[in-house]
């Protein structure tokens, strides 16, 4: 196997200065395993652009703000290792959580402005997990890229405003959102939906679809736009609405819909959370 399966700070450490040496370029893709080909495509954009790419698996305890969703995630080291050997990935860096944090952890990286709604809002602390270990995971490796799904786009805002913030020597890439053939945004999350569960998931992006072409229609009113995905996603029983928002680049929510926004949504399928957005041009921005 090509890919090299790393699992403490000190030997990655090495890898990489000795990568460094040779001056070669190092990209950097987080993920908590699990893989599929939306974290694919990730590691080929990364592929494609640098010398070392390091995929980092680690199912971050501090970020899950429910024990039983941090139990049940979805652990598949063997299988993501094959996956990453596949397309070419350099090394797998897989720690333990004692490795990730040997004792209790006094310091947090948080940014309240941007993590205070949407998922936010519903999921104390977990923005806060997220950033600490990214900026763990940055000071780590230290690479000059690191790649950053559309999908989880608070989650992007967030590590893009604390690169800024802080300084982070690391330029981040977001890659659009890949999806199954009906739209449903690939998640590991989607394993846990049952097959009822599964044919009525991709109403979520039927939703947001509809609120898209509002847009490009014309409307500028947020709260009519939102009427209108929440009217198609409350037209299919068991589908329990979190929020639906209307956002800023910066994913501050708006009234009026002047320029480019994203159309962001989380709903409950049973016990299962999915969340999915689109990027909505207005009809003047979509000129060319
Ligand atoms: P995870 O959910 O494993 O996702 C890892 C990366 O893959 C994230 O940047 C996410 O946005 C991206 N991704 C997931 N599904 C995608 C899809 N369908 N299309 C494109 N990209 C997709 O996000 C995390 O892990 C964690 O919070 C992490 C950043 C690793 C910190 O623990």
């Amino acid at each position: 196997m090509r890919t090299e399966l790393v699992t403490t700070i000190a030997h990655i450490r090495e890898l990489i200065s000795t990568a460094r040496r040779g001056a070669r370029s190092v990209a950097c893709v987080p993920t908590m395993g699990a893989l599929h080909a939306g974290h694919g495509a990730l590691i080929e954009r990364a592929r494609a652009a640098s010398d070392v790419v390091v995929v980092t698996i680690f199912v971050n305890p501090i970020q899950f703000d429910r024990r039983d969703d941090y139990e049940q995630y979805a652990r598949h080291l063997d299988a993501d290792r094959k996956f990453c050997d596949a397309r070419n990935v350099d090394i797998v860096f897989a720690p333990s959580a004692e490795e990730m944090y040997p004792g209790s952890i006094a310091t947090l990286v948080e940014a309240p402005d941007l993590a205070r709604h949407l998922c936010g809002a519903f999921r104390p602390g977990h923005f806060r997990g997220v950033a600490t270990v990214v900026a763990k995971l940055f000071n780590i490796i230290q690479p000059d890229t690191a790649y950053f799904g559309e999908k989880d786009a608070q989650q992007l805002a967030i590590i893009r405003q604390m690169v800024r913030d802080l300084n982070f020597a690391v330029d981040i890439v977001p890659v659009p959102t890949m999806r199954e053939p009906d739209g449903l945004a690939l998640s590991s999350r989607n394993q846990r939906l049952t097959p009822e569960q599964r044919r009525m998931a991709p109403t979520l992006f039927r939703a947001l679809t509809e609120g898209q072409r509002s847009i490009a229609g014309g409307e500028r009113q947020a709260v009519k736009v939102k009427a209108m995905v929440l009217h198609v996603l409350e037209s299919e029983p068991g589908v329990r609405v979190e929020y639906v928002e209307i956002v800023d680049p910066r994913m501050l929510p708006v009234d009026y819909i002047s320029a480019d926004v994203r159309l962001v949504a989380a709903v409950w399928f049973g016990s299962t959370r999915l969340i999915d957005n689109l990027l909505c041009r207005t009809a003047e921005s979509a000129k060319p």
